[in-house]
C-alpha cells in the first residue's frame, strides 16, 4: 500500500517527529511505500478562499500542495502527526488541512469523492501535547476527524500523549511506542 505521512512539528527530532519515525520504521519494514511531507519545510501557502476551487475541485495555487493533491489521490493510508500548539494542531499542519478545502469541494458540492480503491482508506492521527489537558487533543481530534473525512478517509484511530513538553520527553514515556506499534498494526489492517 501507498501510506502518505504528514509531520506538522517543526521541532527537529521532537516527540512528533520521534513518534512518526517509529511509525514509519515498522511500515517501511512491512514492505510498504511511503510519501512522508515535512510541512515546516514545504511552500505551501494559506487558503485564500478564493472560491477558485468551488466549481472545480482544483486549487488555483501553485505552490507545494500540488504534490499533497496527487499523494491523498493515490494513497491508502494516511498519517496526521502534530503537537499540540495553542491547544489546536500545529499551523504546520491546518495550513495543509485548510487547502483541502478543494476536495471538500469536490466531494461535497461535485459530488465526486475520492475512490475507496481496492484496500480502502485509513486515517491515523498522532498527537503530542506538553500539557496534561485533554482539551488540546479534543480540538486536533475534531479539525483532524474534519480533514480526513473531507479526503474520503471514513474512519481513523487517534494516539495521544498529554504532558510530553521538552524536546525528546516521549522517550522516557514508558509505553509509547507500543502504543504506535498497536495503532500502526491496526491501520495497516
Ligand atoms: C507555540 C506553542 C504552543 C503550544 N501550545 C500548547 C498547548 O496549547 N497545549 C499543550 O498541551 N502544549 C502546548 N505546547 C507544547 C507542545 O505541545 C509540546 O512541547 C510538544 O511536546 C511539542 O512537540 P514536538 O517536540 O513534536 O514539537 C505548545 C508549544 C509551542 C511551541
Amino acid at each position: 500500500m501507498k501510506i502518505v505521512a504528514f509531520n506538522g512539528s517543526p521541532r527537529v527530532e521532537g516527540n512528533t517527529e520521534i513518534l512518526l519515525k517509529e511509525a514509519l520504521r515498522i511500515i517501511r519494514d512491512a514492505g510498504h511505500e511511503i510519501i512522508l511531507f515535512n510541512l515546516n519545510l514545504m511552500n505551501i501557502r494559506p487558503c485564500q478562499d478564493c472560491g477558485g476551487c468551488d466549481n472545480t475541485g482544483q486549487c488555483i495555487i501553485d505552490d507545494d500542495m500540488t504534490e499533497v493533491y496527487d499523494a491523498i489521490r493515490e494513497g491508502q493510508r494516511f498519517i496526521l502527526a502534530s503537537p499540540v500548539f495553542f491547544f489546536g494542531l500545529s499551523a504546520q499542519a491546518k495550513t495543509m488541512i485548510d487547502r483541502t478545502q478543494a476536495f471538500w469541494c469536490e466531494k461535497y458540492l461535485l459530488k465526486r469523492p475520492i475512490p475507496e480503491g481496492p484496500y480502502g482508506r485509513k486515517g491515523l492521527l498522532i498527537v503530542v501535547g506538553g500539557m496534561k489537558k485533554e482539551i488540546g487533543i479534543q480540538c486536533s481530534e475534531e479539525t483532524a476527524k474534519a480533514f480526513f473525512r473531507t479526503i474520503s478517509v471514513p474512519v481513523h484511530e487517534t494516539v495521544s500523549f498529554l504532558g510530553v513538553d521538552s524536546k525528546g520527553a516521549i522517550l522516557d514515556v514508558p509505553d509509547a511506542f507500543k502504543k504506535i506499534e498497536d495503532a500502526v498494526k491496526r491501520l495497516l489492517l
